[in-house]
């Protein structure tokens, strides 16, 4: 009687791949928070993840044992506490890290340095301990700093390879696509905008002009829009009032970006994400620009392509506040006892 019970088929589209399997094991730490939760959610339900390892300082028991009753196969444990976190990384291919505190209204990313400076600083220090080889996908903010940080404490311990560590900025990318498909009428699933720079206000760079498919805006409409993406946080903290900033989105860019890096080091061709990495394609020692992925991390950086004149503009203006930010998080770490 019950032979035939559907199960739906979870088609997220784009490059959320789920018919593939294969055997990542994949740790996310801070995983009882806004981000962590749906982000462990969308991470249980892929055929691509065969041990999701769950940390966080609260609340994570409870969160593994509700996610672990999911009829998908990868397999769930919880870990809580300082004291549990080397056991939770131990093995892991694939760490995600939206551990820290989110933005209120009024606030910069910046604002959260302090506070997230020393968490990411911890959390990188006992990767380099555990799984010194495993790609780290860094979500918590400022990322224009965390990613410095988290690159000077695995150089601390001789284990920092540039091609594993990923500042996700893909929430840009998914933001430009849709705001870029409302307006000329395109399913955004389709569109597909590279968003170069960093991840705080001016550094968010989307270039419109290497949209695909080929759009056109008007230079008001055009800096509207930039102007919009570039703000797309802050929109959603004010429309929060207090209660955080982007969770859902971000756990659907924070997936979308795992689930491309796990196909690629599965062997798949072609995959393409921006990401903010080390680089030597600007005067910045870290910039976000299209990356070809592979087996092991970056294959290849694409570099930023034709600029319009609009956007060589909006690059060298967002130099200085880029370059500040990197050098804060540098060095934070070399003041670190
Ligand atoms: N990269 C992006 O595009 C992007 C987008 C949105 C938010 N963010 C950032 O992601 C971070 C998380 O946002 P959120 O909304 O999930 O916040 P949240 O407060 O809801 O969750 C953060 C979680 O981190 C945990 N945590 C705190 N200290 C920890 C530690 N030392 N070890 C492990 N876990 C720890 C907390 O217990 C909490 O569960 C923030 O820094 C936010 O600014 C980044």
């Amino acid at each position: 009687m019950f032979s035939c019970i559907a199960r739906p088929a979870v088609h997220l589209s784009r490059s959320f791949s789920t018919s593939v399997q294969s055997n990542a094991r994949v740790a996310v730490l801070g995983a009882s928070g806004g981000i962590g939760q749906p982000l462990s959610l969308l991470l249980k339900n892929s055929p691509l993840v065969s041990q999701l390892s769950l940390f966080d300082i609260a609340h994570t028991p409870g969160v593994a044992a509700d996610l672990s009753h999911i009829e998908t196969r990868a397999h769930v444990t919880g870990h809580l506490g300082p004291d549990q976190l080397g056991e939770c990384l131990k093995g892991c291919e694939v760490v995600v890290i939206p551990a820290g505190v989110p933005r209120k209204p009024g606030m910069t990313r910046d604002d959260l340095f302090t506070t997230n400076a020393t968490i990411v600083a911890n959390l990188a220090d006992a990767c380099a301990r555990h799984c010194p080889e495993a790609m780290i996908c860094v979500i918590a903010n400022p990322v224009n700093s965390t990613i410095p940080i988290t690159s000077e404490v695995l150089k601390k311990h001789g284990v920092y390879n540039p091609n594993r560590v990923f500042g996700v900025t893909t929430l840009d990318i998914v933001r430009a696509n849709t705001f870029v498909g409302e307006l000329k009428g395109l399913d955004p699933a389709r569109v597909n905008v590279p968003v170069i720079g960093g991840h705080a206000g001016k550094t968010i760079i989307p270039l419109i002009s290497q949209c695909a498919p080929k759009v056109d805006f008007p230079q008001d409409q055009l800096a509207a829009l930039t102007s919009r993406i570039q703000e797309a946080g802050t929109e959603v903290v004010k429309a929060k009032a207090g209660a955080g900033s982007a969770t859902l989105s971000m756990a659907y860019a924070g997936a979308r970006f795992v689930f491309s890096l796990l196909d690629a080091m599965n062997g798949k061709e072609g995959v393409v994400e921006c990401s903010f990495v080390r680089s030597e394609e600007t005067e910045c020692a870290y910039f976000s620009t299209p990356l070809l992925l592979g087996k092991n991390g970056i294959e290849k950086n694409l570099g930023l392509g034709k600029l319009s004149p609009f956007e060589e503009k909006l690059v060298a203006e967002a130099m200085s506040e880029l370059k500040g930010s990197i050098k804060k998080g540098e060095d934070f770490v070399k003041n670190m006892k």
